[in-house]
């Protein structure tokens, strides 16, 4: 296991809140990070007040083609939320507490709940691109520690941090049944690229009972949950993992995917804020 702790001590943390408070007015309730291909989701929010990442004390810039590097404040359904675009991966050469900084910013600024999305390859056979998969539990094979230093530490010896919220997930399920939009649920592994997988990888990972695979999400779940974030993880599945039924499997099929099912995804992801809306605090 490699550890990574902090690379930023506490005040960067302090001087981010600072920077966003200073230019934004809204108090997020709800955040939503968003992954390859579906950063467009931003764009039906209300008011909107962008933040570039790269003028945000502490926050590292994202180096990755769909990925775009702002925080976007504004409502949605009467509901104060943050939108990430411009996720940080580890494979980026970031260290997970970098990778998290984000996560750490919106807990920090009062956020209560988060909505992970992510493209990942499907393991199922039966994942077909365009699939919407709820995490509902997760293997870490990318040999990280998370720093996650309260309720879900990974200290020897303590449980396993899960920090995908079943009943939450259960709720959106509904909603989703209710707008007509399929959704699958399954077991995310996370593993750290950035290269996509041999299909051998996908072999052993189907043996493992990862039902798809990508390269994010689980450092951002466990530390959002360690802070009393409740998480909703979502993934797009935007190919069959290792090109399988595919000769080829490249970034820009992976874009193109998430494009697609862009226009469910926003319906699902604009009823799933309104809902959270109606929870009291
Ligand atoms: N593997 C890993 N990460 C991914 C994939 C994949 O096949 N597709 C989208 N993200």
């Amino acid at each position: 296991m490699i550890t990574d702790g902090p690379s930023h001590p506490e005040p960067a943390l302090d001087r981010a809140v600072a920077h966003v408070r200073a230019r934004v007015s809204n108090r997020p309730r709800l955040g939503l990070i968003l992954g390859s291909g579906l950063s467009d989701l931003a764009d039906v929010v209300e008011h909107p007040v962008v933040l570039e990442t790269a003028d945000i004390p502490g926050y590292q810039g994202s180096t990755v083609q769909g990925h775009k590097g702002r925080l976007v404040f504004g409502r949605l359904e009467g509901v104060d939320v943050v939108f990430v675009q411009g996720r940080l991966h580890v494979y980026e050469g970031h260290s997970v507490a970098d990778a998290t900084f984000p996560v750490r910013l919106l807990a920090a600024l009062g956020v209560e709940g988060l909505i992970i999305t992510n493209a990942a390859g499907g393991i199922r056979t039966d994942f077909v691109p365009g699939t919407l998969m709820w995490i509902t539990d997760h293997i870490p094979f990318a040999f990280r520690d998370i720093p996650a230093p309260t309720s879900v530490s990974s200290r020897p010896g303590r449980e396993a941090p899960t920090p995908w919220d079943l009943e939450w997930t259960s709720r959106a399920a509904d909603i989703a049944d209710r707008l007509g939009i399929p959704t699958r649920s399954g077991t995310y592994l996370w593993t750290l690229g950035p290269s996509y997988e041999t299909k051998a990888e996908i072999r052993m990972f189907a043996g493992f009972g990862a039902d798809a695979v990508g390269m994010s999400t689980v450092p951002e779940a466990i530390v959002a949950r360690d802070l009393s974030v409740e998480v909703l993880g979502i993934s797009t599945i935007t190919n069959h993992a290792a090109g399988l039924g595919h000769e080829t499997l490249d970034h820009s099929e992976v874009l193109e995917v998430g494009r697609q099912v862009r226009a469910d995804l926003q319906r699902l992801i604009t009823a799933l804020v309104g809902e959270f809306g109606t929870r009291s605090r």
